[in-house]
């Protein structure tokens, strides 16, 4: 464990109460980013370059329970996870930030979403455990410290300690105390999420990876904070305005600016299939038929629709199989 994350998980600890459970749990929505968070400032501490803000995807997310145990063991959806494994090694990584709660874990996690297929399943996945261990040991902690802590384990989580649309401020300070998620008032009962699950397959290259190499080598990279920073601050505005095409348009330009930031990095990042190629082009000639529907994309091939309510049958008709979410209940 790294010096400088023990101090940050003492630092926001410090007035923690310690009343130890048998078991905690916790559920974390999963979320989807409009202004998307790609590159980091501080590696340690998990900081991001640029502020990002999403949507939650109301029940589909992470369920986890934790227990002390005399050795480590981890499960996924019923299945026991080789310690060996990826998730396993995150996961088990991340609770050795805590050795006041224990040494060793059981860890019990189901997804109602497809792991590391760009569904941000690491996003509720750190934002359900960090909740679920502060359960367990009784810390009490507020949402803001939780979207601390959660950020040490995936910057995304920091965002998933909450429902409905969320900002992650980046902050500034080299403690990373300004840089957690924060509600935003508005909710938007009629706006609406597709989910078209084009592939399963676990991506090549994980978000983390991806964006450092992006960071390192892509000259299309340095236009990017700036486009960040631009879209947050419209696409806040538009959920504030009700309005839904210049939300929808500034999400979508987001998402295909940050796709070119990593397809312009060495060795290229094309999280994008054949297949999103299509829906992608799809999305575009519905819309020059005058349906009003946007899309996202994160790191993987998947697509996400962003439409409303009175388009949700025409969407459905034209995108069979979508699978759609309605983030306000
Ligand atoms: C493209 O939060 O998975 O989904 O902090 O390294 O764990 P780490 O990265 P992660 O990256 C998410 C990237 C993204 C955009 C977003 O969710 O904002």
């Amino acid at each position: 464990m790294d010096d400088i994350q023990s101090l940050f998980v003492k630092n926001i600890l410090r007035d923690a109460g310690s009343t130890l459970k048998d078991s905690g749990s916790a559920f974390a929505a999963s979320n989807i980013a409009l202004s998307k968070y790609w590159g980091k400032r501080d590696a340690a501490l998990n900081l991001p370059v640029n502020s990002s803000l999403s949507v939650s995807l109301g029940d589909l997310g992470t369920r986890t329970e934790i227990r002390l145990a005399d050795a480590d063991s981890v499960q996924l959806n019923g299945t026991p996870v080789e310690l060996t494994d990826g998730f396993a090694v995150r996961t088990l990584e991340f609770l050795k930030l805590f050795p006041m709660v224990g040494t060793h874990f059981d860890v019990r996690t189901e997804n109602t979403i497809p792991t590391a297929a760009g569904l941000a399943s690491s996003a509720s996945g750190f934002a359900a455990l960090v909740m679920a261990l502060d359960d367990l040991a009784g810390w009490g902690l507020d949402k803001k410290k939780l979207s601390m802590l959660a950020r040490l384990g995936s910057g995304s989580a920091s965002r998933s300690v909450y429902n409905g649309f969320v900002q992650w401020n980046a902050g500034t300070s080299a403690d990373g105390l300004d840089s957690y998620a924060e509600p935003l008032s508005s909710d938007w009962k009629d706006f609406r999420i597709g989910i078209l699950e084009l592939s399963k397959a676990r991506k090549p290259v994980g978000s983390r990876d991806g964006m450092n190499r992006t960071v390192e080598t892509s000259e299309l990279y340095k236009s990017w904070p700036a486009q960040a920073n631009r879209d947050i601050e419209i696409i806040r505005a538009a959920i504030e305005a009700r309005d839904f095409p210049t939300l929808g348009k500034a999400a979508e330009h987001n998402a295909l600016a940050m796709h070119a930031t990593m397809m312009s990095a060495w060795p290229p990042l094309i999280y994008l299939q054949p297949e999103s190629m299509v829906m992608i082009h799809k999305v575009q000639f519905a819309r020059a038929d005058g349906l009003e529907v946007y899309l996202t994309i994160d790191a993987g091939p998947n697509i996400k629709l962003l439409f409303l309510e009175e388009n949700e049958r025409a969407v459905v008709d034209v995108f069979q199989g979508l699978e759609v979410v309605k983030p306000f209940g």
